[in-house]
């Protein structure tokens, strides 16, 4: 069978096994195959390995020189706040005195600044403003993502949100899943009546879903938030109609959101911070994705969640930036791998397998990306790097040269074509 591209000259493709969430010790493992080759037709990988490659080469065939670089899957970031207008510099002074997160958000900032700002921008102004951070996450060697709304707090917007990240879907080589977060603050205007809000909530779940605009439903589970109560009403009624559930949980008190979570059978739980030891052993037993985002303690300065003792339960474990303009503003999610080993103590294989497949896992794409194998989407990058270690240890910068989605050369030589 002849292939249209063959990536060939790869000291070494690194990449988790395929198919398999990993969880606990098996996100020690990775296949590595040295002086490789890929080939791939029609957007897929039909074959990889270190023999030769010749028999799949015929004259129209596409030569892709990895020029002695390692290979890697494309990276999946399963947590972004990716569509809202404008940024929040203007907080960021009260944020390096010390004003807490929350007490920026009671006092009527934080996420309330955003929500405005986005209730005023137009479809046109989120779309650009979202371009431009796919394409920076493109060059970084993302290929698919989770896009959450929740800077609406009110149908009108949530919906334009939603809107966005489809068209995005659409017309820009990133994969976007998208996820209804309107359960991210409780606006002002339903400030003495949390309920209403709630009750307006539910009954957008079903216009949304019959408009095919999202695939799951998050909720900020949080002190003067969201309790676990009102977390527990959405995402019951949400998965009754067929949405993925994700919780924002522990992220800053220990709320026992995780608890919640794999008692929902969310698909992740996310932050976990302040998750409890009996939570995390019961999230072991389960399949829910710990779904961490180191770059958020980093800029909120909070502890780092306790993934080696996740991992070393049993739990399966992604990262991801949780890219949003208040608590991790940077669409960087080799910066949240860094920081993944240098604060987390995770291994380097522990942070692709988390980046890879597990995220994939969490989206509900194991099947179709995250790995480097027969039959998968061509989702590749090749790095500007001789081994993996190098890409965690030479922090804060792009080691992405070379990006393929879906078989397509969409970034070459670190600019996008
Ligand atoms: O994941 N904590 C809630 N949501 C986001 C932050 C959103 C914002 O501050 O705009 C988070 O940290
Ligand atoms: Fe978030």
């Amino acid at each position: 069978m002849n292939a249209d591209t063959i990536i060939y000259n790869i000291k070494e493709i690194i990449t988790p096994r395929r198919s398999l969430a990993h969880r606990g010790q098996e996100m020690k493992k990775v296949e590595s195959v040295f002086d490789g080759f890929i080939a791939i037709r029609n957007g897929k990988i039909i074959d990889y390995g270190n023999g030769n490659h010749s028999k799949y080469i015929s004259e129209s065939t596409y030569l892709h020189d990895a020029k002695g670089n390692i290979v890697i899957p494309g990276l999946i970031d399963s947590h972004t706040h990716l569509v809202h207008a404008g940024s929040r510099e203007n907080e960021f002074r009260q944020k390096i005195k010390g004003v807490p997160y929350l007490n920026i958000l009671q006092q009527g900032g934080g996420i309330y600044n955003t929500v405005e700002a986005t209730r005023a921008a137009s479809f046109s102004e989120l779309f650009q403003k979202a371009r431009q951070s796919l394409d920076e996450m493109l060059l970084l060697g993302v290929t698919t993502i989770e896009a959450k709304s929740g800077y609406g707090l009110n149908y009108e917007t949530e919906l334009k949100q939603l809107e966005v990240a489809k068209k995005l879907n659409e017309i820009h080589p990133i994969d976007i899943i998208s996820t209804y977060l309107g359960a991210h603050a409780v606006p002002k205007e339903f400030k003495d009546n949390k309920e209403e809000y709630i009750n307006s909530i539910i009954r957008d779940l079903e216009l949304i879903r019959n408009n095919e605009l999202a695939e799951s439903v998050d909720v900020f589970c949080e002190e003067s938030v969201y309790t676990l109560e009102d977390t527990k009403r959405i995402i019951e009624a949400a998965k009754k109609l067929g949405y993925f559930a994700r919780i924002h949980a522990d992220e800053i008190h220990p709320m026992g959101g995780l608890g919640l979570a794999v008692e929902l059978g969310a698909s992740s739980a996310d932050h976990l911070i302040a998750a409890s030891d009996k939570d995390i052993k019961r999230l072991a037993n389960s399949k829910t994705v710990a779904n961490l985002l180191p770059s958020t303690s980093f800029f909120l300065n909070k502890e780092y969640a306790n993934a080696r003792k996740m991992i070393d339960e049993g739990c399966i474990v992604s990262i991801s930036s949780d890219y949003n303009p208040g608590s991790s503003p940077s669409e960087n999610l080799q910066f949240s791998m860094q920081l993944a080993c240098n604060k987390m103590k995770l291994r380097p294989k522990e942070v692709l397998n988390a980046v890879t497949i597990n995220a994939a896992y969490g989206l509900g794409l194991k099947e179709k990306t995250g790995t480097i194998s027969k039959g998968k989407a061509a989702d590749i990058v090749v790095m500007d790097a001789q081994n993996l270690d190098y890409i965690m240890y030479h922090f804060g910068i792009n080691h992405t040269k070379d990006v393929f989605k879906n078989g397509k050369l969409v970034v070459k030589d670190r600019q996008i074509i």
